[in-house]
């Protein structure tokens, strides 16, 4: 497919286009900096200016296609990465509005330039525990698409309203959204920092204990630019197991005892639930931190 990749040129955005490459797909970068390897199409774009958002998604990806193909310039897809990925890089109001503004800009250009299927970053945030004031227990365990998502954060709330803005598209157009609840990305040289995870377990609280490493993610992304027909959907993106070495009777007695368990849970199940992108989408995880410790 001839993919649009916002945010291509971030901590996830790098190995999920190296993922869609190595599948076989075509992709422009839309980035505010280049990702400065070879191969790579990259076009300077701010997502908060809807000219420019307009504008990119008609365009070629390079020189070659220009002589090869001058009237093939549509997009099959776009995935929406680009954003300000938390709190505390920028000001909070500066977050919202990048997140925000940005998604809605994305996802009425491709929606109105008749691209049918739109992947965005949403992200595990959604559901009030990470960036919360104070310690926040997710409501049940697993947590799974159908938990509540109500956080007090301008980061995690700016992902709210964008899953609202891509049902909204969704329903006008009929087209193909999929949100991404991702969780925390971990590159492939990051494996070290779990070390610390194993000493510290509780520092993984805010994260429900998740991960995903960087290239599972993009095997997602692949499986959703494959998958039709689904209209819009919310997806969990996680590894199978926990991203701590203590069993989830350990975790459970240390840091969940009073929160309700929803089914049986496997010793290292992973409680970010997983199992939605397995059933619907057909994951199957290549990069369990097993594999790197
Ligand atoms: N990293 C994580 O653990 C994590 C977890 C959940 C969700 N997410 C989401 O995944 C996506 C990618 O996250 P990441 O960790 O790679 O973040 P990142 O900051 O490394 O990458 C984001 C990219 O977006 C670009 N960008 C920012 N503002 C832009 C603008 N106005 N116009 C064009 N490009 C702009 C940046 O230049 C950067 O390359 C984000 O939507 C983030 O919210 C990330």
């Amino acid at each position: 497919m001839r993919v649009a990749f916002t945010g291509g040129s971030g901590k996830a955005g790098k190995h999920a286009i190296n993922y869609l490459i190595n599948s076989g797909h075509k992709v422009l970068n839309i980035d505010l900096k280049p990702l400065d390897i070879e191969g790579i199409n990259n076009l300077i774009v701010d997502i908060t200016d809807s000219g420019q958002v307009f504008n990119c998604l008609t365009s070629y990806l390079n020189i070659n296609e220009l002589k090869d193909s001058p009237n093939e310039n549509k997009f099959d897809a776009v995935v929406h990465f680009a954003a300000i990925p938390r709190i505390l890089i920028k000001s909070d109001e500066e977050t919202f509005r990048v997140n925000v503004i940005g998604t809605y800009n994305v996802i009425e250009a491709a929606v109105k330039l008749g691209i049918k299927k739109i992947i965005i970053a949403s992200s595990e945030t959604t559901y009030g525990v990470c960036f919360a004031n104070g310690n926040i227990d997710p409501k049940w365990l697993p947590v799974d698409e159908t938990h509540p998502t109500n956080p007090m954060d301008s980061y995690g709330l700016s992902k709210v309203i964008n899953e609202q803005t891509a049902a909204s598209f969704q329903l006008r157009s009929g087209f193909d959204i999929y949100s991404l609840r991702i969780g925390n990305v971990i590159e492939p040289d990051e494996y070290h920092r779990f070390q610390k995870f194993f000493e510290e377990p509780s520092q993984r609280l805010r994260n429900i204990f998740n991960y995903i490493d960087a290239r599972d993610l993009g095997q997602v992304v692949d499986l959703c630019l494959n998958k039709d027909g689904l209209g819009y959907e919310v997806f969990n993106v996680g590894n199978d197991n926990n991203s701590v070495n203590i069993s989830n009777d350990e975790i459970i007695n240390r840091f969940y005892k009073n929160i309700k368990i929803k089914k049986e849970l496997n010793d290292d199940e992973a409680l970010f639930s997983n199992q939605k992108i397995k059933d619907v989408l057909g994951f199957k995880e290549q990069h369990n931190w097993k594999k790197y410790l």
